[in-house]
């Protein structure tokens, strides 16, 4: 399924001004974790707010692939839920495309099922590691062929043991493909983890009735004899979409944006204290509390100061490093980043194409294996920049072009559609560029 990335590129005028409200596509994560724990539930579940993002679109592919009934009309989707067991050997492989959350969680799920698999994924996700879900998934029991721990990855459901494990990377992904294993596996599964990740699949996972939570040991899930209940879900909008909109608003003082509808989980909003701390203006009203909590944001711009960002830091604002980057550019003084190595294997290696396309634009900026720096303020000009098929790289040099000195050209821009299939029309909203 390798994809070669021949896609269009897009062109980013300077902003004189960037000023408005808007919403966000919804949250890609809680998406992924509500088509998949809604096809485990027994019974009729509705999300409302699904994101038409590629990647979302992969989980629902595979998901239909498996034989799950999952009728979608526009952002609402009605499942059928009939539990694990109804799941069907698929016949073919399951296309997870660009989505790193596809393939680890499904493995979690598909580990205690009692089909047979095969995951693969484009380039890119057949470039990423394996190893960290593959190795605790199998001192479960699980079956797992692959070669060299990268996609493709033939699973073979079987019969799984609960254990406890220790995340040797802060992944919400490898804690949340254990949880899910762990639903069918014998006796508790437990995950400790030495920095909290995101607790989608927590939050999903007891609205549905499972006996999961964070204790002084880990997160521990106890499996149930019990089906999951269904749900009614709205998802909130995707806090890392709306990062790029805080940021563009953060560039220059006095420009403004509204976000409403938002995602406001604690355990993805480290990014509005980073932006605080570098001098940004930033509103919160909210957060209304349901599965997940959501509000509007209100983020304006500043003089920015840089900020030094250490391991914990990363991990609490994986996704939000390439926009903070940009913003790094525009504050006075070096902003440091540490403890960063995750950043080199996600879509992309997210701190050589940061760097790369950055410093195309006249950024200055020190790359090391583990971290990076930026030193500001530097007047961005335009250039033509290379997404490499990233879609939060081409997002935040997009969102660069808007304080450079000339059009900014971004290639392969199209893989926005990962996760933002309208991002460029929005960018023009924002910017009153007709
Ligand atoms: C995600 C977790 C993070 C994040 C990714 C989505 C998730 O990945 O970067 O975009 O939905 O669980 P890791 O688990 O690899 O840190």
């Amino acid at each position: 399924m390798p994809r070669t990335d021949v896609g269009s590129a897009a062109t980013v005028q300077p902003a004189a001004r960037v000023a408005g409200e808007l919403t966000v596509p919804g949250d890609k994560s809680i998406a992924h974790r509500a088509l998949m724990l809604a096809a485990l539930g027994q019974g009729e579940s509705w999300i409302h707010g699904l994101p038409d993002g590629e990647d979302v679109l992969a989980t629902v592919g595979c998901l239909r692939s498996l034989g799950a009934n999952l009728q979608r009309t526009g952002g609402t989707v009605r499942i059928r839920g009939e539990g694990l067991r109804s799941f069907a050997t698929p016949h073919g492989p399951l296309d997870c495309a660009n989505s790193g959350t596809t393939m680890r969680l499904l493995l979690g799920v598909l580990a205690g099922s009692s089909v047979s698999a095969t995951l693969d994924g484009d380039a890119s996700l057949r470039r990423r590691p394996m190893d960290r879900v593959i190795d605790p998934l199998r001192s479960m029991g699980a079956k797992i062929e692959s070669r060299e721990d990268r996609a493709p990855l033939a699973v073979t459901g079987t019969s799984l043991q609960g254990r406890r494990h220790e995340l040797k990377v802060p992944s919400a992904q490898v804690k949340s493909a254990l949880l899910l294993a762990g639903l069918s596996a014998s006796g508790p599964t437990t995950v400790v983890e030495h920095v909290a990740t995101r607790d989608h699949t927590e939050r999903l996972l007891r609205a549905m009735g499972t006996d999961v939570g964070a204790t002084a040991e880990g997160v521990v899930i106890r499996p149930s004899h019990q089906p999951l209940r269904p749900i009614e879900l709205a998802v909130p909008g995707d806090f890392s979409s709306a990062a790029f909109w805080m940021t563009a608003a953060a560039l220059r003082p006095g420009w403004s944006v509204i976000i409403g509808d938002v995602g406001l989980n604690p355990t993805r909003t480290a990014f509005l204290e980073l932006l605080r701390s570098m001098g940004a203006e930033v509103k919160v009203e909210g957060p209304a509390v349901d599965t997940e909590p959501s509000g509007r944001v209100t983020v304006t711009g500043q003089r920015l100061r840089p900020i030094v960002l250490g391991a914990a830091d990363v991990a609490a604002a994986i996704d939000e490093i390439p926009a903070l980057l940009v913003l790094a550019t525009q504050a006075q003084g070096v902003t440091t980043i540490d403890g960063a190595g995750e950043l080199r294997v996600k879509e992309s290696d997210r701190i050589a194409t940061m760097a790369e396309g950055l410093r195309r634009m006249g950024a200055v900026v020190e790359e090391r294996p583990d971290g990076v720096s930026v030193r500001g303020p530097a007047a961005l000009r335009g250039a033509t920049v290379d997404s490499h098929g990233d879609h939060r790289v081409a997002m935040a040099l997009a969102v660069a072009g808007l304080v450079a000195s000339g059009p900014t050209t971004i290639e392969g821009a199209d893989c926005v559609a990962v996760s933002y299939p309208n991002f460029f029309a929005q960018l023009r909203e924002l910017t009153h560029d007709s």
